[in-house]
């Protein structure tokens, strides 16, 4: 399969999600959001926890910044926030039910670049690159060294996204990028820290809001869907269970191990708003180039 249809076809689960989002939460968020101490952690305000996460976001743009490139915008909640503080912002969204949503709701005030950020080819070039909650997506070599391209001279990469810890213990929650080799690569490229806050505390909540929805909602759901599939039609029900026996317990175990908790989210990953600046040189370093090669 080409490289582009393989990625959309992966990021069908976030579609699934923005689709559910929008009819039941009244959200156009597809971020964990940010559990302020007086927030009650509960479904009906998960909506405020994303649109605290959002403020939190813009907050952290530096000061300077006028154009700003929004990658895998989701629904352009955030870029029409970013809109409304000022700033002028341009979007990247691979998916076509998700990017005709932003124009709907952006309408002419921003391009949409309908495609993956891998295979984005503008002469534009902007002040900020901003990725939240999806980094995890692409390949952080790719990822980095597009931004480079990309970026005027001086400009700035935020990304706002989960990472995996290194820990002795199996990891039980999918997703992320290993931090450690995120640190590791980005000191290959000519990047200058600016700010690298520690936000697991405050997004780890939801994950246990999605288990309870999960346990609550979803598989009774599917249980009772099972019973009915049983008594009307029980050959074939034997047939499924038999054919796809493999596929049905990896999604039990994915989905309703009960390993997707706020404990285990602190536990397995690091959830991180990172700031960095493009510098010129970064002494007795190799430099890797727009086009990913090595500068020695
Ligand atoms: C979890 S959602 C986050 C959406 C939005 N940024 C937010 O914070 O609400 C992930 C987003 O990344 C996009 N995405 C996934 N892979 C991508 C890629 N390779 N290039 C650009 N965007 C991608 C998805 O279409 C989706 O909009």
């Amino acid at each position: 399969m080409h490289k582009s249809k393989k990625a959309v076809s992966r990021n069908i689960g976030v579609e699934i999600g923005a689709i559910c989002s929008k009819y039941f939460l009244k959200s156009r968020h597809l971020h964990y959001g940010y559990w302020t101490s007086d927030l009650e952690v509960d479904i009906a305000n998960l909506r405020i926890a994303q649109e605290n996460y959002a403020r939190f976001l813009v907050s952290h743009i530096p000061p300077g910044v006028k154009s700003i490139l929004d990658v895998g915008c989701g629904f352009g909640r955030i870029a029409e926030m970013l809109f409304d503080a000022g700033y002028q912002v341009d979007c990247v969204s691979p998916s076509p039910y998700l990017s005709s949503q932003v124009r709907q709701l952006l309408g002419a005030r921003s391009h949409v670049f309908e495609c993956l950020y891998e295979e984005l080819e503008t002469d534009n070039r902007y002040d900020l690159i901003l990725f939240s909650e999806s980094f995890q997506y692409i390949k952080p070599q790719e990822a980095l060294s597009k931004t480079l391209g990309l970026l005027k001279e001086g400009g700035y990469i935020l990304i706002c996204d989960i990472f995996k810890r290194d820990t002795p213990d199996k990891n039980l929650l999918p997703g992320g990028h290993r931090l450690k080799t995120f640190y590791d690569i980005i000191s290959q490229y000519p990047f200058e820290l600016v700010e690298d806050l520690d936000i697991t505390e405050q997004t780890a909540p939801t994950l246990d809001i999605a288990n309870d929805a999960l346990n609550e909602v979803v598989r009774p759901s599917a249980d009772l869907a099972q019973q009915f599939l049983n008594d009307r039609y029980p050959l074939m029900s034997r047939c499924l269970k038999f054919l796809y026996r493999k596929r049905i317990s990896k999604i039990g175990e994915k989905y309703f191990s009960g390993a997707k908790t706020g404990e285990n989210f602190k536990k397995f990953k690091s959830y991180r708003l990172l700031l960095y600046r493009q510098a010129d040189v970064i002494a007795d370093r190799p430099r890797v180039t727009s086009d990913g090669s090595l500068e020695v």
